[in-house]
C-alpha cells in the first residue's frame, strides 16, 4: 500500500535528504564501497529499497557509473522529492511488501534505515525473489553513536514545549516506527533465518565534525543546517498531527529560538571561534547473497 505517512508525521524529506547527502558523500565513497562490495566492471542493476528522498541512490549512481540504479518508496511526497533533486536513477513508488518487480530482476538490493520499520519476513522475502542468483542483499542500519557533544543545550521554554510533545505523539507506536529493530548480533541471523547465504557484516563510521578543518566551509554549513531542517520539520509535523494541544504561536515560537540557535553556531563558525560539536554516525551493513 502506498501513502505519504512518513513525510508527513514521522520525518520530512529535508530531513532525510540533507542528512543522507552527508553520510553518502564522496568523501566516504571509498569506506562505503569497500563495505558493500560489489562486483565493479560490469552493468550491475541495483535496486533501493525504501530509498525516501533519494540521497543513497544518488551516491550510487555517481560511484557505480556504470550501474543501473532504480529505488523504490511507498511515499510519494518523498519520491516527488527525489526526482527533482537527484536525477539519473529511475524513481518508483510502491511497496517493499509487494515489490513491483519481476523475480530475478537485480544484481543487489540495498537499504538505509528500512529493515526496522518492515516485517522482516515480507521484506528480506520481497528482496530474495527479485535478486538474481548470486546476487547480493545490503542492509544498513543506524547504531548507537556519539551525539554527546551538542552545541547548546535547549532553553527551558523548548524543554517545556518537547515535554509536552512527548505526552501527546503516539506516531511511534501508531505507525510501527522501529517496531522491527535488531541488536547487532541479531541482524546476521535474521538475514540467514531468511534464506540468504555468505552472510556478512561490517561498520562504516562517518564523523561529522563542523570544525574539523578537513570539511570545507560549504561542508560545515551543511552539517549544521542538516540539523536545522530536521528540527524545522519536526515542528512542521507536530503542527499537522496535533498542533491544537499547543497555544497560538507557541510553535513558531519554538521555530524562531531553532533558528536563532543555528544562525549563531553559523556564526560562531565565520568568525573562527571553535565548538568542536561532533556526530559521529556508526552504520551496520549486512550482506547476504542468493546462493
Ligand atoms: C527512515 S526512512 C529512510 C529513507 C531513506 N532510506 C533514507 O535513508 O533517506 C524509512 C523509509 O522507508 C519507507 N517505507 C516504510 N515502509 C515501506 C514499505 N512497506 N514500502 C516501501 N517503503 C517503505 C518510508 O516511506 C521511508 O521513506
Amino acid at each position: 500500500m502506498t501513502n505519504n505517512i512518513w513525510s508527513r508525521y514521522i520525518q520530512g524529506a529535508k530531513t532525510l535528504y540533507f542528512s543522507r547527502k552527508l553520510r553518502f558523500d564522496d568523501m566516504f565513497k571509498e569506506s562505503w564501497k569497500r563495505a558493500f562490495d560489489l562486483e565493479e566492471g560490469k552493468r550491475l542493476k541495483i535496486l533501493e529499497i525504501g530509498c525516501g528522498p533519494g540521497a543513497l541512490a544518488g551516491a550510487l549512481h555517481r560511484w557505480y557509473p556504470m550501474g543501473e540504479i532504480i529505488a523504490v518508496d511507498r511515499d510519494e511526497e518523498l519520491i516527488r522529492f527525489a526526482r527533482e533533486y537527484e536525477k539519473g536513477v529511475e524513481f518508483v513508488v510502491g511497496d517493499a511488501l509487494a515489490l513491483p518487480f519481476p523475480e530475478g530482476s537485480f544484481d543487489a538490493v540495498i537499504s538505509n534505515t528500512v529493515c526496522e520499520h518492515i516485517e522482516p519476513k515480507g521484506f528480506y522475502g520481497e528482496q530474495l525473489r527479485v535478486l538474481k542468483k548470486g546476487g547480493v542483499c545490503l542492509v544498513l542500519s543506524s547504531r548507537k553513536g556519539i551525539d554527546g557533544t551538542k552545541y547548546k543545550e535547549l532553553t527551558e521554554y523548548e524543554e517545556k514545549f518537547w515535554g509536552k510533545v512527548e505526552k501527546y505523539d503516539d506516531s511511534i507506536k501508531k505507525f510501527g516506527v522501529g517496531k522491527y529493530s535488531a541488536g547487532e548480533s541479531e541482524m546476521p541471523v535474521i538475514m540467514e533465518r531468511h534464506g540468504f547465504g555468505n552472510v556478512s557484516t561490517d561498520f562504516v563510521t562517518v564523523a561529522l565534525t563542523p570544525d574539523d578543518p578537513k570539511f570545507s566551509s560549504e561542508f560545515a554549513f551543511n552539517i549544521i543546517n542538516a540539523d536545522r531542517y530536521s528540527a524545522l520539520e519536526r515542528l512542521d509535523s507536530v503542527s499537522r498531527s496535533f498542533g491544537e494541544r499547543f497555544l497560538d504561536g507557541e510553535i513558531e515560537t519554538v521555530k524562531g529560538i531553532v533558528n536563532e540557535r543555528f544562525d549563531e553556531r553559523i556564526g560562531k563558525y565565520e568568525k573562527g571561534e571553535r565548538v568542536w560539536d561532533t556526530n559521529v554516525l556508526v552504520v551496520m551493513v549486512v550482506r547476504g547473497g542468493k546462493v
